[in-house]
């Protein structure tokens, strides 16, 4: 490519950008003064043409020709803005329908959570967050959990190479706040686990949890069970019943699993309790004395309740979802329901 032809392409560059932001008939005029009219660029190239080998003429004179007609044409259709005669690509065709605007809304798992946070908040508590991505001290052994304990074993927890893990419960976020923390502590942390599951209607191999804490003085099962009812009543209306079940936990002493009776059939039966009339929402206790005192507390000053709540578990009571996998698979038919 010559010189010539390099000016050409240039020239055409910026004459059409000037035309587009020309913002008079002037503008347009000037555009063309500088670059057809009798002193502007293309008569000069002309005149120039002359001094370009034979070889490179035929190329030259073809880029010349196409570069005045361009400039000519930006001309043409900046003039027409002014004087209304704008090509159809311009005109609103107001029979057209109107594109939608899809306004994007909160994950129900999202919604629930923070719905729930804001229950507790009232109560006074505080929300904390914990990573993911976890020691395995933090996740077991603070809380207490045997080294033969089931859930340990790399059928249930994810492990990283490095012997980190992919938390499997909130609860470890208990340890950190209480490592961090002097007593009194009344805290809520709610996240996302991970757990080696098959998924099916209730199981994913990642859900969601809040996990609660409570440590001051004299604080007993009367005032968890009372925390859990209130909790239970502010999310899903005063009819709803709570039930404790004796269980075993490695970090509570004593542990109980408990229940809401099943606001969807009002405790007569159907398929999202699998026709008990209640559905399990996760556990609870009273802190064991041996947390505390990995952590630093005195059991004799200190005591407690914790309590684990599934998220999923909430979610298909309250929108009536009767398989927890609708949850992830991001179909937008399901999704625009909340
Ligand atoms: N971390 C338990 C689980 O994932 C739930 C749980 C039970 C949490 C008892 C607690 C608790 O805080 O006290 O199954």
């Amino acid at each position: 490519m010559n010189t010539i032809i390099e000016s050409i392409n240039r020239a055409v560059e910026e004459a059409k950008s000037r035309c587009a932001a020309a913002k008079s008939q002037a503008d347009i005029e000037s555009v063309r003064i500088d670059y057809l009219g009798r002193n502007g660029l293309f008569p000069e190239l002309s005149r120039q043409m002359g001094t370009i080998p034979a070889e490179e003429r035929r190329e030259t004179g073809a880029a010349f020709n196409t570069g005045r007609t361009a400039i000519q044409q930006a001309m043409d259709e900046a003039v027409a803005r002014f004087t209304g005669s704008a090509s159809n690509d311009d005109i609103i065709d107001i029979t057209l329908p109107g594109r939608r605007q899809c306004v994007g809304r909160k994950h129900p798992i999202s919604r629930l959570a923070e719905e729930c946070v804001a229950i507790f908040r009232r109560m006074g508590f505080i929300a904390v967050d914990g990573p993911e991505i976890e020691s395995i001290y933090h996740n077991f052994d603070a809380l207490n959990t045997p080294m033969d304990h089931p859930s340990r074993d790399p059928q249930d927890t994810f492990y990283f190479p490095d012997g980190r893990i992919l938390r499997s419960q909130t609860s470890p976020v208990q340890i950190r706040v209480m490592e961090t923390h002097e007593p009194p502590v009344r805290i809520v942390a709610p996240g996302r686990v991970f757990r080696r599951d098959t998924p099916d209607a209730t199981h994913g191999m990642n859900f969601h949890q809040i996990e609660g804490l409570y440590v001051d003085k004299n604080v007993s099962m009367a005032d968890l069970k009372s925390v859990l009812q209130d909790f239970a009543r502010e999310m899903f209306g005063q009819d709803v019943r709570i039930r404790l079940r004796p269980h075993f936990f490695p970090f509570t002493e004593p542990s109980v699993e408990y229940d809401f009776s099943c606001v969807v059939c009002g405790g007569k039966g159907c398929n999202v309790c699998k026709h008990s009339g209640w559905i399990e929402i996760a556990g609870a206790g009273m802190v064991d004395p041996q947390v505390f005192r990995n952590v630093g507390y005195d059991p004799e000053v200190w005591s407690g309740y914790a309590f684990g709540l599934g998220i999923e578990r909430l979610a298909m009571l309250r929108f009536h979802i009767p398989d927890l996998r609708f949850l992830y698979e991001n179909d937008v038919r399901f999704l625009e329901q909340f």
